[in-house]
């Protein structure tokens, strides 16, 4: 282990140890417009030099295609990577272009088997609910990813975008090793319920988008920038009059930045990183990039410790923030708490 390898944390009470900071690999497929297959594989490569292990995708990233596409990485790196794959993102039989929330058993039957397939792997390290379908109780959902532990075809079990009460019944069933839920300098609707319930059952907290999607980076303009296919053109934060708003809270960001002589995304992941020791429990943001140098800079935000001062500059901006998470709220879970 050399010095330039980040720290590690630990997945849950029952999860491996992983490196402090995952790699958010949606991107490489599917979202964020055009990708250069060979420089999202040297990102993957250099990550994994920098102690990156946890590694984040689901079925839903390219109808499969991101899946495909990590299987040759993970496996020529299968004993030092953590797969996280997901299920629950299922096409709306009426509307091919829509997406409906399905957690009834057969569906997670047929999502494990074609995940396993796709990566080529034996077991799936850690699984996650990506989203709720509230027509079926929690419990039955994670009664049958339990099986699937039993089965050997996973390892460790995560939710996505649950509610505290949620966490807490999955959690009575079998042990929950993460949940994974949009945390960053934008988004910050968990801390009330889903933080402190995550801290009493020893679960870990995986931050998405804690980047803000590319938001906090500074690096967004405007939306008619982003090339037609780029998820963010739909996106309330990225567009209209929200765009505008949104830029102006960037500012202590980079006052934050310009103090420490980092970029404004490390500001944004040393901030996350902090809410470890903030909130007692153990946080592992998976920001996501394709570019190996991308990746260098966003491994070295590890290292930045922010002051009082500094949290206190970056405090006001979230109760600020112009727009909802998403265009349908349905994918939120907040308005279930
Ligand atoms: N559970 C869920 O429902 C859910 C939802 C969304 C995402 N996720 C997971 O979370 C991961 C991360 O979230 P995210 O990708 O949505 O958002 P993010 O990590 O907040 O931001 C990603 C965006 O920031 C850019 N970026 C990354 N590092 C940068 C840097 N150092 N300088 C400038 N720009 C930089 C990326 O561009 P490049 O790629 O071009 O570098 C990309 O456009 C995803 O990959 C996915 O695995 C989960």
């Amino acid at each position: 282990m050399t010095d330039s390898r980040i720290a590690t944390a630990r997945l849950g009470s029952t999860g491996p140890e992983v490196g402090v900071q995952g790699l958010g690999c949606m991107g490489m497929s599917f979202a964020y417009g055009p990708s250069d297959a060979g420089e999202s594989r040297a990102t993957l490569e250099r990550a994994l030099e920098l102690g990156v292990t946890l590694y984040d995708t689901a079925d839903a990233y390219g109808a499969g295609e991101n899946e495909k596409f990590l299987s040759p990485f993970f496996k020529a790196h299968r004993d030092e990577v953590v797969i996280a794959t997901k299920f629950a993102l299922a096409i709306d039989p009426d509307d091919p272009t829509k997406r409906i929330i399905r957690n009834d058993t057969p569906y997670i039957r047929q999502c494990i088997e074609a995940s396993l397939k796709r990566l080529d792997v034996d077991a799936i390290d850690l699984y996650y609910m990506h989203r709720r379908d509230v027509n079926v109780p929690i419990e039955e959902t994670v009664g049958v990813m339990a099986e699937l532990v039993r089965e050997g075809k996973v390892k460790h079990l995560g939710l996505s975008e649950v509610t505290a009460t949620e966490l807490r019944a999955a959690h009575a069933v079998h042990p929950i090793a993460a949940v994974q839920s949009e945390w960053s300098l934008f988004s910050r609707d968990i801390e009330p319920k889903v933080i402190p319930a995550a801290r009493d059952l020893d679960v870990a907290v995986v931050p998405y988008s804690p980047l803000g999607r590319g938001f906090l980076t500074g690096s967004f303009a405007k939306a008619e920038d982003l090339t037609s296919d780029d998820f963010r053109r739909q996106q309330p934060r990225f567009t209209g009059d929200n765009a505008a708003a949104n830029a102006a809270l960037l500012d202590p960001i980079r006052t934050v930045a310009e103090a420490h002589g980092a970029s404004l995304g490390q500001i944004a992941l040393a901030w996350v990183q902090q809410q470890a020791a903030l909130h007692g429990l153990p946080v592992i943001p998976i920001p996501g990039t394709r570019k190996p140098t991308r990746v260098e800079e966003n491994a070295a935000a590890t290292r930045i410790v922010l002051g009082e001062q500094d949290m206190e500059l970056l405090e006001p901006i979230a109760a600020k923030v112009a727009g909802d998470r998403y265009a349908d709220m349905r994918f939120a879970s907040a308005g279930r708490e």
